[in-house]
């Protein structure tokens, strides 16, 4: 399975912070945002990741993560120019996809929670549909929501519905066949004038083949798209991290993890970041004081 992370738009909503800078490069507490999305696909055991971004911005995100290879992974790159919509990821990702499923997910959105390593590496062996996740939230309508039947199917999906008919938030990050492509290419732009990925979702569900897996209460889900809602992302990191002295989303721990950089590497790693508690961290992740 391939991995796109869609880390374009024009983040108004932070204005003036991204008058210049990319939202996706903003700090999350002590790392980059695009670190969390990215350690995310990781942790689904993705090695492929295709980042997409502005004109302006793609060259920093290449300067931040490189060809991968220190990593172990493979990053490819491409511009989107203007942000037409979610779904456009799969017709720009089109090449990068190839005949593979393809996970996407938002260079905005965080998750966080103990079990998720074991669903999203379920996920990732998806070989026909898509699957979407459902998180539960006060105040749905400003996000995709589902309604799910009792067996937990998707009967209805709604873009930023005004009367929600569930509390169930999508999150933005999706699993699909390669089917995607070919549905991407045939959506209409929205109301709003964008190539919706829940009209993708919505033609999933038509054909029988979402899947919807709810998030229970053990998880944490945060779009980072607002200031209120990137302090509370980094007040949550900041807690977890500094109470239990580990690290979110440390690229190089799930690279070793998943066997795709050795010993030697995670330390050569460490050395560049001495300084940091996230070397420090990242010394014990090889001497596996850290895992549980
Ligand atoms: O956060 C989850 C929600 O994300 C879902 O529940 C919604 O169904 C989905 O439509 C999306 O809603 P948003 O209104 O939050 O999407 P937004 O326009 O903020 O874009 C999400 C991220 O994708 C953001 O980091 C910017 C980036 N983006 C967006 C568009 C439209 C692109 O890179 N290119 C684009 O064309």
């Amino acid at each position: 399975m391939k991995g796109i992370i869609l880390a374009g738009g024009s983040a108004t909503r932070l204005y003036p912070v991204t008058l210049s800078v990319s939202k996706q490069m903003l700090p999350i507490y002590d790392k980059p945002m695009i670190y969390y999305p990215l350690s995310t696909l990781m942790m689904a055991g993705i090695r492929d990741v295709l980042v997409i971004s502005t004109p302006i911005h793609l060259p920093a995100f290449e300067r931040l993560l490189g060809t991968g290879e220190d990593l172990g992974m493979h990053f490819e790159y491409k511009v989107q120019e203007k942000p037409v919509g979610l779904a456009d990821a799969f017709k720009l990702g089109e090449d990068f996809i190839g005949n593979d499923s393809v996970a996407l997910i938002l260079g905005d959105n965080m998750i966080y929670g103990s079990n998720l390593e074991k669903v999203l590496k379920e996920a990732s062996k998806l070989k026909k549909g898509g699957i979407i996740f459902g998180y539960k939230v006060a105040d749905p309508t400003s996000y995709g929501v589902v309604e799910i039947d009792k067996k937990g199917n998707a009967i209805s999906i709604e873009e930023k519905p005004k009367k929600p008919k569930s509390n169930l938030a999508v999150p933005g990050i999706y699993f699909y066949d390669n089917d995607v492509v070919s549905i991407a290419k045939k959506i209409e732009p929205s109301e709003r004038g964008e190539l919706e990925i829940t009209d993708i979702n919505k033609e999933y569900m038509k054909q029988g083949k979402l899947r919807v897996i709810p998030l229970g209460n053990g998880y944490a889900w945060f779009d980072t798209g607002s200031p209120e809602r990137l302090l509370d992302a980094s007040d949550f990191v900041k807690a977890i991290e500094v109470r239990q002295g580990i690290q979110i989303a440390c690229l190089e721990e799930y690279a070793y993890k998943n066997k795709w950089i050795s010993k030697e590497k995670v330390l050569l790693h460490a050395k560049k970041y001495n300084k940091t508690e996230y070397g420090k961290y990242l010394k014990s992740v090889i001497e596996e004081k850290t895992w549980n």
